[in-house]
């Protein structure tokens, strides 16, 4: 069995340092050094990283790249370009990288070259995304399509539905979309009370075509759409399928020549590159999605080829590792000045806590350190009105990602500027504070126009309108949110997971943790719908309780 990286001599050494720099508070590092800006930021694919308000000197850096020789980094990130299969216990590749590969250089996995059908697949939803916006495609009664319904859950909802709405400046003017992924009846219900059913494509994504929400969800769309139609035919021209199980979707009752086919090489949280991002591919244009690409495969190569020390990636994966590992922190937060990006946080929220939320090393064994953070955020203006004052005064060290864009989608006289001086008012004022003697001055000085306090209350105020700064964050800032740099943007944290994994030795790309609920679930339905309770005898009081209550209930 591997010793765990927490034993190893770096990690002593690392914290041991943490000790001494926790002794040096954000605002006296910057204090010691004007040029912490120049020396801590860097820029790759039209996105600069500032990570000078970190708590970390070049020392740090140092100590924390020699913990990336010592999970052996590099050798991981080749692993995984080369195709070994690193989900080891999927015994599959990892993959994502091909689907976005616009150099069109060579993957193989299990010896054969994956690149012919991930450019198969591109062309085909080139031809189809192309036919509904130029009406070649039309419904069961010949009117143009001008309504696209995803069903899917997770990683075949969150990727799409999230670049949907960043990049919905790009979108058709004659095209809308939907996603549907709850099994609740409000999000499906809700839906279809909203769309056509004689212009509405609906898009049954799923990689495994068995997820239960997902396929409830298709087949009351399938009932639907037969029932507004008057016709089962009518589902050839308004039901195709994204998946990696054929016979299931003919099963289903989709023709196969409907069916954008991907691989067990593509994890679901990685997929929106794939046909997953089908409906993305509909709305914004087959050329916008391959800017997304674009984007993405740049950042692959930078991530491929840039010394560790100057790599966006690495440098946020383990400057994340040096938080949760050496200062304990368990939230991490995502804070978009960019209100496209309003899903982000939720999107990250699966690639980070799905991939990451592991307690056992590659082989096993049980970890003695924090692995993933939890995931939180907002568009950054609405968290200053939500969450703020617990990063202000609150009593945690939570790290923050602001995401900046210096341009908007739309121009409106002082709209952006006032989005960028909240962006770096707030990144400042969480490093910097404002210690109880400033506080006090500025409250005395307040005294001396308006006597309506006394300088007791003065006194009495000082600490409740103290700021302990010394709150880290990166900034990324990048000009304009397009489809290329949302795409570097995404590759960006999907290599930072990863480099993250290793320095953790965890597989971030299975998901065994989500199947026991999953199964639990499929036990309790027939107790929940019948008569018959006898599977509820092997259940809890509570549990047993509720279905009771509920049963009495409806
Ligand atoms: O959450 C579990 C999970 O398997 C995710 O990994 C996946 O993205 C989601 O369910 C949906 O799975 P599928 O695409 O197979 O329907």
């Amino acid at each position: 069995m591997t010793t765990l990286i927490s034993q190893s001599a770096i990690w002593k050494q690392l914290q041991a340092h943490q000790q001494t720099l926790a002794r040096t508070r954000l605002r006296e590092l910057f204090a010691q050094d004007q040029h912490r800006f120049e020396q801590f930021s860097i820029t790759a694919s039209g996105i600069l990283l500032d990570y000078s308000k970190n708590h970390l000197t070049p020392q740090t850096l140092t100590l924390l790249l020699q913990l990336a020789e010592e999970v052996k980094l590099k050798e991981w990130i080749e692993r995984m370009f080369s195709g070994e299969k690193i989900n080891h216990t999927e015994q599959r590749a990892v993959l994502h990288i091909a689907l976005r590969n616009r150099s069109n250089r060579p993957f193989t996995v299990d010896g054969h070259e994956v690149m012919p059908a991930v450019n198969a697949v591109l062309g085909k939803m080139r031809q189809f995304s192309e036919a509904i916006r130029n009406h070649d495609w039309r419904g069961y009664t010949g009117k143009p399509i001008d309504t696209i319904v995803n069903i899917g859950i997770g990683g075949s909802d969150l990727g799409p539905r999230m670049v949907a709405r960043a990049l919905r400046a790009y979108q058709s003017p004659h095209l809308r979309s939907y996603f549907v992924s709850n099994v609740d009846a409000t999000h499906l219900g809700e839906t279809l009370t909203e769309v056509n059913p004689e212009t509405t494509l609906f898009i049954v994504a799923s990689k495994t075509f068995t997820t239960q929400e997902t396929m409830l969800n298709a087949r009351s769309a399938r009932q639907w759409l037969v029932q507004k139609l008057g016709n089962e035919e009518a589902v050839a021209k308004h039901f195709v399928a994204v998946s990696t199980a054929k016979q299931l979707i003919i099963e289903f009752g989709i023709n196969p020549s409907q069916m954008f086919e991907f691989w067990d090489w593509v994890g679901g949280r990685y997929s929106l590159w794939s046909a997953i991002g089908l409906s993305t591919a509909i709305t914004l244009g087959m050329d916008n999605f391959e800017e997304l690409l674009a984007g993405a495969h740049e950042l692959d190569q930078h991530f491929y080829t840039a010394p560790l020390a100057q790599n966006l990636p690495v440098l946020m994966g383990l400057i994340g590792v040096w938080y949760t590992n050496f200062f304990n922190t368990t939230t991490q937060m995502v804070l978009p000045y960019d209100f496209a990006l309003e899903h982000l946080p939720s999107y990250l929220q699966q690639l980070v806590m799905e991939s990451l939320g592991k307690r056992v090393t590659r082989e096993g064994k049980l970890v003695d350190y924090l692995t993933c953070p939890v995931i939180g955020g907002a568009p950054g203006n609405n968290g200053q009105h939500a969450f703020y004052q617990l990063l202000h005064q609150g009593t945690q060290l939570i790290p923050a990602d602001f995401i900046v864009a210096i341009e908007s989608q739309y121009d409106l006289p002082g709209h952006q500027a006032a989005t960028l001086s909240n962006a770096l008012a707030q990144s400042h004022t969480l490093m910097q504070g404002r210690t109880a003697e400033e506080t006090k001055a500025m409250l005395l000085a307040e005294l001396s126009v308006s006597s309506a306090t006394s300088i007791q209350q003065v006194e009495a105020l000082v600490s409740h309108r103290t700021f302990p700064g010394n709150q880290p964050s990166n900034t990324l800032i990048y000009q304009k949110l397009t489809p290329k740099i949302l795409g570097a943007l995404l590759a960006l944290y999907e290599h930072k997971v990863f480099v993250q994994s290793v320095c953790w030795d965890i597989n971030a790309f299975d998901q065994w943790g989500v199947e026991l609920g999953k199964q639990v679930a499929n036990v309790l339905l027939p107790a929940l719908v019948g008569e018959n309770t006898t599977q509820l005898e092997a259940f809890d009081a509570s549990t047993r309780g509720l279905v009771e209550y509920i049963k009495k209930s409806v």
